[in-house]
Formats: structure tokens, sequence, C-alpha cells
């Protein structure tokens, strides 16, 4: 059965199916209205969301499905201690897909593991957000028409910043992108992502001056600084505001730079910037919902033609490494350490640098 944990998850052939299904959708509307009639959607959000949540809704009532599903998990039985994957085991009864926020790294993997429909990865702690991807990526091609030969800047959060993690991972897919990475020391982008930059051929420069680059990019991917990741509240509190993007700091950029933000905003960008035509940040919301509309289309489609796995419910686990001493994840955020029962689970690369198949931290 097909998920998307990652965006790995979809060739880059299916990339480009999804953007051209996400480009027709947003022209011709009334084609997909009836698609999904009878089918429903859980949105299971164990972390808050706006634009997430409501464009996954929006996305199915306009296909014309059903959602179900809860907002906030003090309303499900997590408040009770119930562990992902029985929550999903039980819902996979009630819907044909679903897609999930979970504060927790990896908690999608153990999801699809327990699950018997598709599920989506709405957002996993400070690890994924593959779906922020399709949005983004569509926005890029709207103004750039091209995802080649493009200088981007990551400004902000690069640690905790689930968005800028799959992205980066996404673009390192096409040819000769080149990536700013600007930050304040304590939220540099983890060095596993910069691994991928680089087994990729393609350059990256660290830096904390917004300005330095700035006449080069093509892209500028604003991002909050990830407060709910943070264990020290001072730490969050002198960080928060490094970087504001000013009208003023614009005055150097290329004309067709394509200012983007995942939101939600406190800081980041003034809003004296949104109404440069180069502000794409609202343009990405409407983006999203064509994107989540293209995906449930797929995922549904494809779970169809694989009716043989029925709805019963497998462990449909790839045992990818299984150590029977009790090896455990070090990363206190990853699912397997709140949920204690998982199985350990383990990948190693070319270099037999070991991760966990959840969380992908190294140990
Ligand atoms: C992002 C997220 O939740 O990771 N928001 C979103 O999905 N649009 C970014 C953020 O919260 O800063």
């Amino acid at each position: 059965m097909r998920h998307l944990l990652d965006i790995d998850d979809l060739s880059t052939e299916e990339l480009s199916e999804l953007l051209a299904t996400g480009a027709d959708i947003s022209k011709n509307k009334e084609k997909y209205m009836d698609i999904c009639h009878g089918k429903k959607l859980a949105t299971l959000f164990f972390e808050p969301s706006t634009r997430t949540r409501l464009s996954f809704t929006a996305a199915m009532m306009e296909l014309g499905g059903n959602v179900i599903g809860f907002s906030d998990p003090k309303s499900s039985s997590a408040s009770k201690g119930e562990c992902v994957s029985d929550t999903i085991r039980v819902v996979s009864n009630y819907a044909d897909i679903i897609a999930m926020r979970h504060p927790n790294d990896g908690a999608p993997l153990s999801a699809a593991m327990h699950s018997g429909v598709p599920i989506i990865n709405a957002g996993d702690g400070e690890h994924k957000h593959p779906t922020q991807t399709l949005a983004d990526l569509m926005t890029i091609q709207n103004h750039l028409g091209k995802f080649d030969n493009l200088t981007i800047g990551m400004c902000g959060d690069l640690k905790y910043g689930r968005t800028v993690h799959s992205l980066i991972v996404a673009l390192t897919r096409y040819k000769n992108v080149k990536f700013i990475l600007i930050s304040p020391e304590e939220l540099k982008l983890p060095r596993h992502i910069k691994d991928i930059i680089t087994e990729h051929d393609m350059q990256y420069i660290e830096t904390s001056d917004m300005n330095k680059y700035m006449q080069e990019l093509d892209v500028l991917y604003m991002t909050r600084v990830q407060q709910e990741r943070f264990v020290d509240i001072q730490e969050y509190l002198r960080l928060k505001d490094s970087y504001i993007l000013r009208a003023d700091k614009l005055k150097a950029a290329k004309k067709r730079i394509c200012i983007m933000l995942p939101l939600p905003r406190l800081n980041e960008i003034s809003k004296y910037v949104d109404d440069d035509p180069r502000a794409c940040y609202f343009e990405q919301t409407l983006n999203g919902k064509y994107m989540r509309m293209a995906l449930i289309l797929k995922l549904l489609d494809e779970y169809k033609k694989d009716s043989s796995v029925g709805r019963e419910i497998k462990n449909q686990a790839e045992p990818i490494m299984s150590f029977s001493k009790p090896l455990k994840c070090r990363n206190p955020h990853c699912i397997t350490n709140k949920d204690d029962d998982l199985k350990q689970l383990f990948v190693s690369d070319d270099n037999k640098v070991y991760r966990c198949a959840y969380c992908e931290q190294e140990i």
C-alpha cells in the first residue's frame, strides 16, 4: 500500500504528475467535484494546525468526499494514553485514507505499520512535512517555471523546521540547485540533510547573514522559530526574532525572487512585504489545497487498484534492520520513546551509519 510519509516516497515522475494534476484541478474544479463521493478522509491532528488540517478538509470536500477526525488530541483517546498504533488500527476501520500530524518524530511510520488504509504525514515533530513540500513545489513552479539551476535561500529555524527538511530533500533531485542556509549557529540544518545535499553533488553555504547573498536568490524561504521544540524557553526568546524580512532588505533582491513562508507568521516577514508581487506565502496555502487534492486522488486510486490488500490490518513494516538486543533510539522526541512497545527498526547506509527508521536520528 502506498503511503506518503516522506517526500522520497514519491518518484520525480510522480511529483511531476501530481504537479500537473494540481494545476489541472486549479483550472477545472468542476471536473473533480464528485470523484471521492462516498469516501472518507480522517484528519488526526495530535498537534495544532490551521492551514494543513483545513486544506486537507477543504480538499476532500471539493472532491465530493467526507471528513472525520479530531483537531485536538485532548478530545481523543490519546488523552487517556492510547498509543498511535491503536488509534490508527481503529480509525482505518472508519476511513479510506488518513492524514495525521503528530508531535513525535517518526509517528507516521508507526501509523503506516498498523494501518489498513493509506497514511499521509501532515507533519511529524521536527522531522518531515511532505505535503507542505508539494505546496512549495507548486508555488515555485508557478512563479519560476522550473526547479533546475535555482539558488534557494532558507532562512530561520533550519534545525527544527520540518518544512525545510522535506523541501531540501525534494529539491536535491533536480539539477544544479544551490542552497544558502541562513540561520543562527544554534538553529543550523541537521547534519544528515546537509549530507543529502552533498551526496547529490550540490552546493550549500551556511551563513548567519541574511543580506549577504540576497542578490543571488531565486527563492527566499523564511521560517518561524519553532517555539514548541525548545526545551529552554530563554533560548527561544533569545533566538525568536533572529531574522525579520523587511521591505528595505528586498531592494537588493532579484525582480522575480519568490518569497515563501509556510505560515503561521509571527515576526518573520513584515506585513509591508505582503503587497510586494514577489510575496508568495498566501498563494502557497491555496496551492496546498490543490496539491492535497491531487495526492488524495493518487493514493485512493492506487489503494483501489491494490484491492487484494483489503481492509484487513496487516503489519506492513519492511523490517529494515531489527536488532534482537535492546538497542534504543536516543532521540527523546522519537515515537519509539513514547510508544514503548514499538519495534525498534534501524536503517544503515553505505558508510555503515545506522539510523532509527522512524526519526532518522543517527545511533
Ligand atoms: C508549518 C508546520 O506546521 O511545520 N506550518 C504549516 O504546516 N503550514 C510551519 C510552522 O509551523 O512554522
